[in-house]
């Protein structure tokens, strides 16, 4: 592969993106290696499109330093395009085309001959399980037809580096299991993967190494079960509560120095310790313990830092 170097394949130092006064990626740094799938997970607007969007020679830095197997974006941001498959959030599908030739119109501009871009359609589209879909026109697939027309669009030029924006937003989970599937086949191929996604388990399954982010900044990084252990700790406590005893026991909560989330009659506890949150002080209540997961340090992160500010 043109450019390639034996150091990470993705290497981002202190990246920014400003737009007027926006502040969408803030001094970002990661490193993704080779054959390795990272993840970007945080909330609506936290930067994760624009931080993939500069990964992808699609927009251009306003400060840092930036290199995809070993070019640098800033400067060479087409060649980056050459050897990238994106599949940005919206599928960007030209709908005066059927699905068969948005793959092969994607294959010329990528620089494939007509009976190359042809021949891999067709076998993107076996491997996608859309081959009685070629013909037909995109307004009539399913939200999830297209989402997977998407992303096989990018793999009609075999690249070794693949960005996906939230690959299986919108699909049943049937839908997201095939894409799943799909991942896990590219992944086992070597392909170097950078994705981002809103689904815990998603990031779980799929993920060597996440970063967290957050109003443009990274706020944990590492293995999914090394981010959960150091922030969430092994377990959370869950009270569930009457709409009587809700404020007292927040209070009772927030005077013991937890961190909490209330969702309907549920509210989850961790601790900042990293130790099981200990609840026995908290009387006539019914308190239960679950094995922490990603959404339990997002959330108790994010929630940490909006109150911090
Ligand atoms: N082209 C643009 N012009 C101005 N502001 C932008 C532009 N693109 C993104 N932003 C702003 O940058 C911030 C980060 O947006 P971004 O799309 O990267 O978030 P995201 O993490 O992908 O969110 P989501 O989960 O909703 O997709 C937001 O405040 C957004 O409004
Ligand atoms: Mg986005």
């Amino acid at each position: 592969m043109k450019g390639q170097s034996d150091g990470p394949v993705i290497r981002a130092t202190g990246i920014s993106k400003q737009f007027g006064e926006t502040v969408a990626v803030d001094g970002v740094s990661f490193e993704v290696s080779r054959g390795e799938t990272y993840g970007l997970l945080g909330p609506n607007g936290a930067g994760k499109t624009t931080t993939m969007r500069m990964v992808s020679g699609l927009s251009p830095l306003t400060a840092g330093e930036l290199t995809v197997a070993g070019i640098d974006v800033s400067r060479q941001a087409r060649e980056v395009r050459n050897i990238l498959g994106v599949v940005t959030q919206e599928d960007g599908l030209d709908t005066d085309l059927d699905a068969k030739s948005n793959l092969t119109t994607y294959g010329f501009i990528a620089g494939l001959s007509r009976k190359e871009a042809e021949k891999r359609a067709d076998a993107v589209l076996m491997f996608f399980d859309l081959t009685d879909k070629a013909d037909g026109e995109i307004d009539y697939l399913s939200g999830g037809m297209k989402r997977r027309l998407a992303i096989a669009r990018a793999f009609m030029t075999n690249p070794q580096v693949i960005v996906l924006d939230e690959p299986t937003t919108g699909l049943d989970p049937q839908g997201r299991n095939r894409v799943w599937q799909e991942l896990d086949t590219m992944k086992q191929a070597g392909v170097t993967i950078l994705m981002s996604t809103h689904y815990m388990d998603e990031a779980t399954a799929l993920c060597d190494r996440l970063a967290i982010m957050h109003h443009g900044k990274i706020l944990a990084e590492g293995a999914p079960d090394e981010v959960v252990n150091r922030h969430a700790g092994p377990e959370v406590a869950q009270v569930r509560v009457s709409n009587g005893v809700r404020q007292d026991v927040v209070g009772w909560i927030e005077g013991a120095g937890f961190d909490y989330r209330e969702a309907g009659a549920i509210i989850t506890v961790t601790s900042r310790n990293g130790e099981r949150p200990d609840l026995s002080g908290l009387e006539g209540v019914r308190v239960s313990y679950r094995s922490s997961n990603l959404e339990d340090v997002f959330l108790a992160m994010a929630g940490r830092k909006l109150t911090d500010e």
